[in-house]
């Protein structure tokens, strides 16, 4: 569905509801993560894009207290007081909603109730960010209907802040970053220390393929999570024996981990090899996209993923089989998990004359192993979040 398709498609259902119009309707996309997994709540740098498919948010002033917040795709809704937004434990999508009012408020004036809905083409589990393209939009949505001036690195904070405190998944800031500094066409550097932000053109020779997994491990939020807690102990290890300041991952290289991971827990030294690879790898490949050298990236792309099997056990079998089975296949340059990992996506760095072929051997190769298709889509960098109201 393209991104116009989807606004209609929000607009039909919005006056279905509500029999008006919204007053402001925001877009915003997912995120593909294209190298530097697990690095952003290490203060480290990541490659990512926005993507084509995203989430609109519709919304208009109600007339008292009271919101309605409406799932376009269930067309269920979900009622609280402007003022008072709290966790919910049944029709648990609210959460990311409410979450962003929630930091939204300290900002604003909100006597005014809303009624909104929602409706988005990202694929639940895809590992492609569908959360925080609801948050996002959520928040342009409700900061322009209350004329609150709020600048994009805040935005992005508020809807990590809704994500730690409403869903309970401490995430770093990549997915609402990416999603709001998206541009067609572009790639999105970002150093997660400074949150200095450049964008790096992507060109036409390649393309990027997603394979769905539609793999869903249980325990998704806890196992990430831990990951994180991993990196904090290790962090506190590096703290006390390297010589320098360290505040971070980002601080201790693939030599430093080398030498003092003896000192560490062998769970929590496997677990920091992989950020700190990272966030070299990234180093490595901004140089190499900027040289041409697109082959040399795609290998740091298949160094990634085993980084993520043999240190971070963030992979699964589903994923392996795509990235092996991207191995084989001519043109592909690169593969690799994307995301949190345990189930989702994957993305593929492909020649754009393979990949049509590309995409139909690696839908084969899934359904040969598990019986099921996976989706793979050709992905273009897209745009980022904005504000699409009609008229
Ligand atoms: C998820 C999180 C991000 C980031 C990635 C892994 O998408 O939301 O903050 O940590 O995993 O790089």
């Amino acid at each position: 569905m393209q991104t116009s398709d989807l606004l209609q498609a929000t607009l039909t259902k919005f006056r279905d509801c509500y029999g008006r119009e919204p007053a402001v309707v925001a877009y915003a996309p997912g995120r593909v993560e294209i190298l530097g997994n697990h690095t952003d709540y290490n203060e480290g740098l990541v490659l990512s894009a926005a993507i084509d498919s995203g989430t609109c948010f519709a919304v208009a002033p109600a007339g008292g207290a009271t919101c309605r917040l409406t799932a376009g795709d269930l067309m269920r809704e979900v009622r609280f007081e402007v003022g008072r937004p709290a966790p919910v434990r049944s029709d648990t999508w609210a959460n990311y909603c409410l979450g962003v009012l929630a930091g939204l408020l300290p900002r604003g004036t909100f006597r005014q109730g809303f009624d909104a809905l929602f409706f988005g083409n990202i694929p639940q589990g895809s590992g492609l960010s569908s959360s925080a393209a609801l948050e996002v939009s959520t928040a342009l949505a409700l900061a322009r209907l209350y004329a609150i001036e709020v600048d994009p690195i805040s935005l992005a904070r508020i809807a990590q802040q809704a994500e730690h405190t409403f869903a309970g998944v401490k995430c770093g800031l990549l997915d609402p970053i990416s999603s709001l500094f998206g541009r067609a066409g572009m790639l999105v550097q970002t150093d997660f220390r400074t949150l200095e932000i450049a964008r790096v053109p992507f060109g036409s020779e390649a393309v990027l393929l997603i394979g769905n997994t539609h793999a869903k491990h249980a325990l998704v939020d806890g196992a990430y999570n831990e990951r994180r807690a991993d990196c904090e102990a290790a962090t506190a290890h590096f703290q006390r024996v390297l010589p320098h300041p360290v505040t971070a991952l980002r601080d201790v290289s693939w030599a430093e981990w080398e030498a003092h991971r003896a000192g560490l827990g062998e769970r929590a030294a496997r677990r920091a090899a992989h950020p700190i690879g990272e966030n070299e790898r990234v180093l490595q490949g901004v140089e190499r996209l900027a040289r041409g050298d697109r082959a040399g990236f795609g290998a740091l792309m298949f160094a990634s993923h085993e980084s993520s099997q043999r240190y971070f056990e963030n992979s699964c079998p589903e994923l392996d089989l795509l990235v092996a089975a991207a191995r084989r296949i001519p043109g592909v340059l690169g593969a690799r998990l994307t995301g949190g990992g345990f189930g989702g996506s994957i993305v593929a760095l492909v020649a754009a004359a393979a990949a049509a072929q590309a995409a139909r051997l690696l839908e084969q190769a899934y359904a040969e192993r598990y019986g099921t298709p996976c989706d793979v889509i050709e992905a273009q960098p897209g745009a980022g979040a904005q504000i699409v109201t009609p008229g």
